[in-house]
This record gives C-alpha cells, structure tokens and sequence, in this order.
C-alpha cells in the first residue's frame, strides 16, 4: 500500500481548510490513485470541516495526536471517544514535535497508540533520531527503541491498522531531508524489527518516510522499495505540491 500522508500541524483556519479542499478535489484523481491512499491531519478545529469537504471522496481524514485517557480533568486536551464521534480515519501518535516540546516519552507514546488501534482506528507511530544520535553513530539504536516500546503492549489483531513513520528529527521542517539511501536502509532496518516481532503481518505495515519531503526532492525516495510513501509538513500545505507528490509516487510505483 502507497500512502501520502498530510501533517499541517498548528496551520490552517476553517476557511483556509475550505480553500485547500476545493482546489486540491479539482486536482486529485481518486481512479488514478486507487492504490495510492491520501490521508490528511489539520488541526482539531479544522477536523469537522475537513471531514465534510472530504465526504464522498476516499481521503481519509485524521488528527494529529490525541490523550491517553477516555476522559477527566485534563484541560486542553482531546480524547479519542472524542475523535471517533468526529469520525476521524485514523491518528498520529509520536510525533517527534510531541516527543520534544511536549516531553511525550515511549511509554506515553506505546498507551496512545495500543488506545487508537484498538478502537479500529489507522495510527501512524513516528519514529526517529536527532542529529547528535546519528552522528554518535545510535541512530538505529535509537528508532529500535521507539519502535520496540510502541510495540510491547500491541498483539497481531492491532498491526493491520498500523502505519509506521521514520522521521529523522533533523529532517523536520529544516529544508533538509535525509539521503535516501540512508532513509531506505532505516526503513528495511525498521521492517525486520516488524517481521522480527510480527511475522508476515510485519511485513505488511506501510513504511513512510518524512523529514523536508517536497516535489524537488521526492522523487529519489519514491523509488526506495522499502519506502511506500511519505508524511509530509510544510509542502502538503499548498494543494498543487501536495498533489504533485502524488503524481511522483504513481510515476515511481507504476
Ligand atoms: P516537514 O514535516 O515536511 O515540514 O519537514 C514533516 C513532519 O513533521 O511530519
């Protein structure tokens, strides 16, 4: 499965949700991309709006992360019972944003995403090293870790909803992406943690990469064989980039 993925993080209003939806459904050819699956995560706000634009197409509409709880005294927060009466397709859960600025450790991480695949819904888990991890030559130290703790508490019934998301953290926002072939070697190194701990179900969990993806760039990862597609920030912001790195994974993918 090919899988593009949207994270507008803290951007768009209602209005600028509308906005993209109308000029990006006059791009997006849902016969042409049958097995390339678009999903996009706008803020909580714009989660209803982007639902009723998307209504009758086959996105799949998410949000970006969501508390570990069902309820309670936890001001600000959004639960899940919450977002599956919004109707949302599936969650992020670990994004590295979260893992820094919001002090989310694996545990935190491993309970909210066992909670999201367990209520039917899609996860995409992100996982990823800083820049001083790989020059300390941890890098996979590091992602095996974060994908071996996510997984403790999930059994074969959760893997066929799960996505995982290998986004170096200094690839984030910076303009800089990884090289690809070091993307694809993280991505196989990933898939054995998968097959190791899953079996064939393993295999099967889609492998995005992110990290600074754009239409320049994309291209080199799309041809990876252990990368099926991307989540992508800053360039899915605008409905023509994001609809050109579509038009790059079906040309990769035949
Ligand atoms: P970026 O963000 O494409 O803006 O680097 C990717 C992400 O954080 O998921």
């Amino acid at each position: 499965m090919n899988i593009l993925a949207a994270n507008w993080k803290m951007h768009k209003t209602r209005e600028e949700t509308r906005a993209f939806f109308r000029r990006f459904l006059e791009l997006y050819q849902p016969t042409a991309t049958h097995h390339l699956h678009t999903l996009i995560a706008p803020p909580y706000t714009s989660i209803e709006t982007a639902l009723g634009m998307a209504r009758n197409t086959p996105l799949w509409i998410g949000a970006q992360n969501v508390h570990q709880e069902e309820q309670g005294a936890y001001t600000g927060e959004i639960s899940l019972p919450m977002l599956q009466d919004l109707g949302v397709h599936f969650v992020i859960v670990g994004h590295s944003e979260r893992r820094k600025y919001f002090h989310e450790t694996d545990e935190l991480i491993a309970r909210k995403l066992h909670r999201v695949l367990d209520a039917g819904l899609w996860a995409i888990l992100c996982v990823g090293e800083t820049l001083q991890e790989r020059e300390a030559g941890e890098a996979e130290r590091v992602v095996q870790k974060q994908v071996e703790a996510a997984l403790t508490p999930l059994d074969a019934n959760h893997i066929p909803r799960l996505i995982v998301a290998y986004e170096p953290v200094w690839a984030i926002g910076t303009g800089v992406p990884a090289r690809p072939e070091d993307a694809e070697a993280m991505h196989r190194f990933i898939r054995s943690l998968l097959s190791r701990r899953f079996g064939e179900d393993g295999e099967a969990v889609p492998l995005l990469y992110g990290g600074s993806v754009k239409p320049e760039n994309f291209s080199a990862f799309a041809q990876m064989p252990h990368i099926h597609g991307a989540l992508v920030g800053g360039a899915s912001l605008d409905p023509e980039r994001f609809w050109k790195l579509h038009e790059i994974l079906l040309d990769a993918t035949g």
